[in-house]
């Protein structure tokens, strides 16, 4: 079929057209191979120049379409639409930014802008010559979640989502539903008995035929994929096999307790919070005397943060104690206060009702707790008063960290879910998807991700509920036209693209692989991380890329840095550089990956053998990637490949990585001139 590309190059008002040449550039996309059509409008993105798009497509039989003008970042949406309803397939389009790459960077040159955009130009449409038409995948998603864990989270997602008409399993381990409430008191700054919230929960749960309890449950196989999950659960050695669409982890969280300091595990009198809890529930403190709370054990040190709920416990524990026997001296120690909210004004009210003795510390002169002839001894430097103090206490309480709780270890490698290094389950983006894993279908809330109280444990289990709820409610998941696509013929079903997709997008058939179009997210990652070269990634396939190296290094190649820049943070960068109109050198030419995990080694080796004085590689800096592990995955590679390189005798010093973040326009406009002037391109 006989290629033909039109070319539509923008002025952008004057932000493109008061510094490039456009009639140039487009007189010059006309002399390109298979350009069989280029025009100048004044604004391309318009509802008028659109239509005329539309036209023209029909009118001179483009099969092609390049746009030459803003970001693909915002435009890429309407050209893509626009091209479709021209009667084109949406991936038949190429996008080429000549504004935040080229007039908005390089204002003092207009002659190097120019030329710049015809490089850019050209080398979209050698890209655009060889686009094939991708398709959109469908899977469809049924109405059944499995909420894997009963407390407060699992109660409030399985009556979200049940009161939504969805059906639910909701598997608890325990005899009972409630979780960590069974184990606390009453629950600050309401106090309210946890137990109330419980039974309330319970009810509702009672009277809700879509949602089926199981306690004494485990979950022991899944298999599968959103919206066709096959979990096997048991109880008591009995298996039972259910169909899911999706699952959402609410398992929570359990004490990270002291391994013997402060005398823990060695005196009873030395207990954690979750202790003093059941001792509260069950009236044993009027006795006490004296009591030496201390907070932020295990946490606010090097390893750890802040435990987020600890402070608001013990204050309510230190309130609880002293509602039960006015005359007991409390002491509280901490390192810092972290209240927010309503939390605040109900500290101020247990402190001026309650005399509380607080006494602040830090991580020099952590609290010391011995036992000395049968009575505790506990030792703290005051940091306000300056001075050691020396307690006689008849309890101490430690307020510890969290931690995951048992079953994050058998869940995680069911699930092929990451953790963090306290044992909590890893969202797949702390900003973009905080609700999600990684893999679609698969949610998680509550204290099963990071330590929360129960408020913020109900807010965030409805949040993933209602996550969970969008593919179920649309009753299909559709995957871009970007995916995998691998070439039986010379995979060695090695299973690396399996090991190394961080969504679960490729499955093992006994060893051959098969990409689940409808959850691959088309990183690239897995391509190139095959040894076989056996996977390419529609759309962004290696005979385009390199189609778009050899375009930018066609003339004078040592004066060209070829960047291979991320959709996401890098691609985010260049567009802030040129939003905020800094000035960088004109040598650098731009071919856009989705992740810098596609940046196969051949690409940065291809520029080199054609002479580009320099190669970038730039991602979102870690770990912020958009597909997990991309960045992670693309700095191994380019550092193997430099090796490579230098032990070949090749100039190694002349590939540079660079990880940015969305708004590092400054960033990278320093990077480019540093490249520029140390390669001496
Ligand atoms: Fe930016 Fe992966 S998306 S490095």
């Amino acid at each position: 079929m006989e290629i033909r590309v039109g070319v539509f190059v923008c002025d952008c008002g004057s932000n493109i057209a008061g510094v490039v040449d456009v009639a140039s550039v487009v007189e010059y996309a006309r002399t390109l191979d298979d350009v069989v059509f280029a025009d100048e409008g004044k604004w391309i993105c318009s509802v008028d120049y659109l239509s005329k798009i539309q036209e023209y497509i029909k009118e001179h039989d483009l099969n092609r379409v390049v746009v030459a003008c803003c970001t693909p970042r915002t435009h890429e949406p309407t050209f893509k639409s626009t091209v479709k309803e021209g009667g084109l397939n949406p991936y038949l389009l190429e996008f080429v930014s000549i504004r935040e790459q080229s007039s908005w960077v390089h204002k003092s040159d207009p002659v190097a802008a120019t030329e710049k955009a015809k490089d850019l130009v050209r080398m979209g449409v050698a890209k655009a010559r060889l686009l094939e038409p991708a398709e959109e995948t469908r899977l469809s998603v049924g109405k059944d979640c499995l909420v894997v864990g009963g407390g407060i989270s699992g109660m409030t997602s399985a009556l979200a989502l049940a009161d939504s008409g969805f059906n639910v399993k909701l598997v608890e381990r325990d005899k009972e539903l409630g979780g960590l409430l069974n184990k606390a008191d009453s629950i600050a700054p309401y106090d309210v008995k946890a137990c109330e919230i419980v039974e309330d929960r319970m009810k509702k749960i009672e009277g809700n035929d879509n949602i089926e309890v199981l306690t004494e449950t485990e979950l022991e196989d899944v298999k599968g994929y959103v919206g066709n999950y096959k979990v096997e659960l048991t109880k008591s050695g009995e298996k039972k096999e259910c169909d899911i669409s999706t699952i959402i982890v609410t398992t929570g969280m359990k004490e990270h307790v002291p391994k013997g300091e402060y005398s823990y595990g060695k005196s009873s009198k030395v207990i954690t919070q979750l202790q003093l809890e059941r001792l509260l529930k069950q009236k044993e403190v009027s006795d006490l005397k004296e009591v030496a709370i201390i907070n932020c054990v295990n946490s606010r040190n090097e390893e750890r943060g802040c435990c987020n709920v600890g402070c608001l416990i013990s204050m309510k524990n230190a309130k609880a104690i002293k509602a039960a026997n006015p005359s007991a001296k409390i002491f509280l120690l901490f390192k810092d206060l972290n209240l927010r909210g309503n939390e605040v004004n109900y500290q101020k009210d247990v402190l001026e009702r309650f005399d509380i003795k607080l006494i602040r510390y830090n991580d020099l002169h952590n609290p010391e707790v011995n036992e000395e002839d049968g009575k505790l001894v506990l030792k703290v430097h005051d940091i306000l008063l300056g001075k050691e103090l020396r307690i006689n206490p008849d309890l101490v309480v430690l307020t510890c960290a969290f931690q995951g709780d048992e079953t994050v270890d058998k869940l995680k490698g069911l699930l092929k879910v990451s953790t963090n290094s306290n044992g909590f389950f890893q969202e797949a983006h702390i900003k973009l998807a905080p609700l999600d894993f990684a893999t679609s279908g698969l949610h998680l809330g509550g204290c099963a991700r990071s330590p929360k109280n129960v408020r913020e444990s109900m807010e965030e289990a409805e949040g993933a509920a209602m996550r969970a709820a969008i593919p179920m409610n649309r009753g299909y998941v559709e995957a871009e036209g970007i995916v995998a696509d691998i070439d039986y013929e010379n995979c060695n079903e090695c299973g690396l693209c399996a090991k190394n997709c961080a969504f679960g997008a490729i499955e093992l058939d006994e060893k051959r692989p098969e990409v689940i179009k409808a959850i691959c997210k088309g990183c690239g990652t897995c391509a190139a991380e095959c040894s076989k070269d056996a996977i390419d990634i529609i759309h962004f396939t290696n005979e385009q890329i390199l189609s778009q190296v050899e375009a930018a290094l066609e003339e004078e190649p040592e004066n060209k840095i070829v960047a291979f820049c991320c959709h996401w943070c890098a691609m985010g960068a260049v567009d802030m550089a040129g939003v905020g109109r800094s000035e960088y050198p004109t040598n650098i030419r731009i071919i856009r990956v989705m992740c810098a995990g596609r940046v196969d080694k051949t690409f940065v080796e291809k520029a080199l053998e054609l002479g580009a004085g320099g190669v970038l590689v730039a991602g979102c800096e870690f770990p912020t990637c958009h597909y997990i592990t991309g960045n992670y995955k693309c700095k191994d590679r380019i550092e193997k490949l430099k090796k490579k390189l230098a032990k070949k005798g090749m100039d190694a010093d002349k590939v540079w990585t660079v990880w940015l973040s969305a708004a590092d326009g400054p960033k990278f406009t320093s990077c480019v001139k540093n490249m520029v002037s140390e390669l001496n391109v």
